[in-house]
């Protein structure tokens, strides 16, 4: 597969995330890391911080790439030439949501495909959500998010 495409809201990346990029990276030429920008939901980090926590994260992969973009998915998808969207799957529970997703924008689409991968045991219980959450409630975050988003976390929950 030449372009993966891998969307989200990454507010902010966690090692989950970071996971499927690498495996992504291992099976396309190349992954592009895509932030979303309208997710209706209130983010912690602006799309830009967002973007350089991903590039900080990613550093080590050559073939990824990061970009910000607004509107449909199936329209990113198209300017881009992407040949496939990858999403992590960590469970049961995550399966309805990404399903009707990638229904959904096959709908919209038809040329759209949706390729899942599973994190490593060690993530699949990992979310953005819950770093937040245990940041905030003063918890350890060291072992679920690369070291530049732990410092930037801290640093955004202190001020
Ligand atoms: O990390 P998330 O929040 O699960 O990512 C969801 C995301 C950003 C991939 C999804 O909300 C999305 O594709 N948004 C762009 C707008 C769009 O195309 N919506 C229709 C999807 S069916």
């Amino acid at each position: 597969m030449r372009i993966a495409l891998y969307p989200g809201s990454f507010d902010p990346i966690h090692n989950g995330h970071l996971d499927v990029i690498e495996r992504a990276a291992h099976l396309c030429e190349r992954v592009v890391v895509a932030v979303a920008q309208n997710i209706g939901k209130e983010a912690l980090f602006s799309i830009e911080e967002r973007v350089d926590l991903i590039e900080e994260a990613t550093r080590h992969l050559d073939s990824v790439e990061v970009a910000a973009f607004e509107g449909l998915l199936v329209d990113f998808y198209a300017r881009i030439g992407a040949d496939a969207v990858v999403r992590g799957l960590r469970a049961v529970s995550d399966f309805e949501y990404e399903f009707q997703m990638a229904l959904m924008n096959r709908q919209l689409s038809p040329e759209f495909e949706t390729i899942f991968l599973m994190p490593s045991q060690e993530h699949i219980f990992l979310s953005s959500r819950m770093v937040k959450e245990i940041a905030r409630l003063g918890g350890e975050i060291g072992p679920f998010v690369p070291e530049p988003v732990a410092s930037a976390l801290l640093a955004r929950l202190r001020s």
